[in-house]
């Protein structure tokens, strides 16, 4: 059985900070009413499902000897909930490689960023939509006000202490690119390599037609020149950082040059990449429009099941018809992965 499978799995709602754009929509939205489809597909930071750390940890002691290869944590925030750092240890215990996806600010706090060296975290990727502290805090501002841009690079700062001349966790930035801010592609990429970080991958927003946000912060056609000539400097001088490989920067520029449609007919989403939300829900794939689609007999979760059978009878690839901007940002974490966690950048 081949050891192939990333699990994207958030595994809680909540989140210090309150992007606009996030994924799992506006908690001050969702306290006035409830989004429709909650828990079959749809997020929210509202954590009215979200599983017992007991249920979760259940599960993971299964992946041992699963196909499973690698496990990226994400949520809302993974490193806000304390039993976070058990499960990342029985996760790492089951032989999976283990990624981060956090906001940062928690690697600040004493002891967080020395416990995920110990337990031989792989990477750990940190987002920063802006190399400037006011944008950025802008775009990505935390729900107190008392913490941003300082407090995440402080953070960074303190896991590249505590990782020393160690060989990981390897640290990443994560940036999401605004049609209206280019620019940060190579402005985040220079702060990256000035802090010390080992890869950098700026990804494509990407909104629902409907989101309030579309029209002010998504790319349209006539965007591409400012990010193609972006991603052409990034790669002609990458400063020292692993970056995505250049079908991605390929990738970035084709998703954003029409509207979202169109088929992948090779798509690894339901064979090598499967999302668990923070209920435990098992889809293919974390793409909206994709889980939309999942016929009801087709809905899965990781309560009481096992990952040594869970996964049995994937094919090899699927065939998507629903291609979206977050197809580009799903790259990094399946296929590119070896390459922004390998020690010599390329
Ligand atoms: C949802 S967050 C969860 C992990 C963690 N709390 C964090 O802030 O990184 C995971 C990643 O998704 C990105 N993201 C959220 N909403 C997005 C969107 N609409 N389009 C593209 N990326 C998005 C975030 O910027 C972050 O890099």
């Amino acid at each position: 059985m081949p050891r192939d499978i990333t699990l994207l799995w958030a595994f809680r709602s909540p989140c210090s900070f309150k992007c606009p754009h996030c994924y799992f929509g506006e908690l001050e939205e969702h306290k006035k009413a409830l989004p429709q489809g909650l828990g079959l597909g749809v997020l929210s930071h509202i954590p009215l499902n979200d599983l017992d750390w007991t249920v979760m940890a259940r599960f993971a002691e299964t992946l041992a000897d699963s196909p499973v290869e690698r496990v990226i944590i994400a949520g809302g925030e993974p490193l806000d909930w304390m039993p976070t750092l058990p499960l990342i240890k029985r996760i790492k215990q089951a032989g999976c490689q283990v990624v981060i996806a956090t906001n940062g600010v928690p690697l600040t706090r004493a002891g967080i960023a020395e416990r995920l060296v110990d337990y031989g975290v792989d990477g750990i990727s940190v987002s920063l939509d802006s190399a400037d502290a006011i944008i950025n805090d802008e775009l990505r501002p935390s729900r107190s006000g008392r913490v941003g841009y300082n407090e995440v690079l402080a953070g960074i700062r303190t896991l590249l202490d505590a990782r020393g001349s160690g060989p990981g966790p390897r640290v990443g930035i994560y940036t999401v690119v605004m049609r209206n801010r280019p620019q940060e592609i190579t402005d985040v990429a220079r702060l990256a390599s000035d802090l010390g970080v080992d890869y950098y991958v700026p990804q494509p927003i990407s909104l629902a037609p409907d989101h309030k946000l579309f029209d002010e912060k998504c790319h349209t056609a006539e965007d591409v020149p400012a990010v193609e000539e972006q991603l052409r400097r990034l790669q002609a001088d990458p400063n020292g950082l692993a970056l995505p490989d250049p079908t991605y920067m390929r990738q970035f520029v084709a998703s954003i040059t029409s509207q979202d449609s169109g088929r992948v007919s090779d798509c690894f989403g339901g064979a090598q990449l499967f999302f668990v939300q923070p209920d435990g829900s098992l889809w293919d794939c974390p793409s909206d429009r994709r889980i939309a689609a999942t016929p009801a007999s087709a809905q899965r979760s990781i309560v009481g099941a096992d990952a040594r059978t869970l996964f049995d009878g994937r094919p090899a690839c699927t065939d998507c018809s629903h291609f979206s901007r977050d197809c580009v940002n799903m790259g990094p974490l399946v296929l590119g992965m070896p390459r922004l966690l390998a020690q010599e950048a390329t």
